[in-house]
């Protein structure tokens, strides 16, 4: 799999570009501010339709324009995919597959496999549990379309859950309408729970393997899922469980009108050696287990869709030390890979390897020969 060229007209700070890229590895160099993150989000974008740092999308078309496209070929192994997007200044953005509009952005089932890594991601260990769920959530969203569907779903009840329970003409006669909800939230939150459970128990079989390898067999790496709706034997036994929580915990809800049990409070745990990675865990330490976390993710789709997804390294390769930019660099060989690097010092580890570098700079990208 891999993103054969890249258009981009308006997008951000670029004005009118093509790129043929390498089916391996490619690397943009630039200072600060050149548009090396705009064409690694533009490559995100034609995967799942979405920038990974903003919902707004007139804020990627450029200031003093009043639209932009995105159009990429993508090689899908036996046959290829031609995706477009094109935004407007307050118009919702269409996206073409092989020239046929899709109804909806969601509907994107673009083929693309890509997996970000980014310095935000040490979020996921040093933020709330919500970054976690994030991670999780947008993981298993890209093997999994529908679960994407079901988790709007569980957040628009679970909205209307709260609000019935905050409204002050809460009486008993609201209780009907709140079963209704229980049974419905109790579905949808069980189909979460027992895929976020799958698909930690999958991440965390690679991730004990990967980080002992990177760390050289120093460090013992477990992944948890934690949630307050217990896994049982089966679905049916989950809900039934479910909604024997949410009625056992109804006084409380009412009190903070607010819901105590589903997946909206479920968190990750990870733990290096038995201590909390969060809490115990050095810079250096917490970010090698973001990048174990995110070669597992490689690792899993590509168990799940028999290739390897693309990677996007921004501005990540300089901060890992020279053991952890190997290990990495061995990855290479099977995929393609985006680099974005401030200078060319750290070229060295990937001197043998299939590579195109760019050089960009404001908005302007000359090939390096
Ligand atoms: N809608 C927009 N229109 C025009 N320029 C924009 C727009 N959005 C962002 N930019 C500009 O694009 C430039 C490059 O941004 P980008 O984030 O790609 O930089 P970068 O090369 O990744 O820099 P760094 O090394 O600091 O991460 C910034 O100067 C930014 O102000
Ligand atoms: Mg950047």
């Amino acid at each position: 799999m891999n993103v054969e060229n890249i258009r981009l007209i308006n997008i951000r700070n670029y004005n009118n570009i093509n790129l043929n890229l390498n089916k391996n590895i490619n690397i943009f160099i630039g200072k600060n501010a050149q548009g090396k993150t705009n064409l690694i989000e533009s490559i995100y974008m034609c995967a799942s339709g979405k920038s990974f740092r903003t919902n707004k999308d007139r804020e990627i078309i450029n200031f003093s324009k009043s639209e932009a496209y995105i159009g990429t070929n993508i090689n899908l192994g036996n046959y290829n995919k031609f995706i477009e997007i094109k935004m407007q200044r307050d118009k919702p953005k269409i996206i073409r597959i092989n020239k046929t509009e899709l109804k909806n952005y969601r509907e994107l089932n673009s083929g693309l496999y890509v997996v970000l890594f980014c310095p935000d991601d040490l979020r996921i260990i040093k933020d709330g549990p919500q970054e976690r769920r994030n991670f999780i959530d947008s993981g298993i969203s890209q093997l999994r379309p529908v679960y994407n569907y079901n988790l709007n779903r569980y957040k628009k009840i679970l909205l209307q859950r709260n609000n019935l329970l905050k409204s002050n003409k809460f009486k008993k006669d609201a209780m009907n309408l709140l079963d209704l909800f229980d049974v419905q939230i109790a579905k949808v939150g069980t189909s979460i729970v027992v895929e976020r459970y799958k698909y930690i128990k999958a991440l965390a079989n690679i991730c004990k393997d990967t980080h002992s390898k990177i760390t050289k067999d120093k460090e013992n790496l477990s992944l948890h899922y934690s949630s307050n709706i217990p896994i049982l034997n089966d679905k049916e036994e989950i809900e039934k469980n479910y909604i024997d929580l949410l009625k056992k915990n109804l006084n409380r809800d009412l009190e903070y009108g607010t819901t105590e049990i589903g997946p909206h409070r479920d968190d990750l745990l990870m733990y290096i050696n038995d201590n909390d990675a969060k809490v115990f865990g050095s810079q250096g330490q917490q970010r090698t287990v973001v990048l174990s976390m995110i070669l597992s993710e490689v690792e899993l789709i590509k168990d799940e869709i028999g290739t390897y997804p693309v990677l996007l390294l921004d501005d990540v390769f300089s901060e890992l030390d020279e053991e952890r930019r190997e290990y990495l660099v061995k990855f290479f060989k099977n995929m393609q890979v985006f680099i974005t690097l401030t200078d060319s010092e750290n070229l060295k580890s990937m001197e043998s390897l299939d590579k195109t570098i760019f050089n960009i700079e404001n908005g302007k990208l000359k090939m390096e020969s």
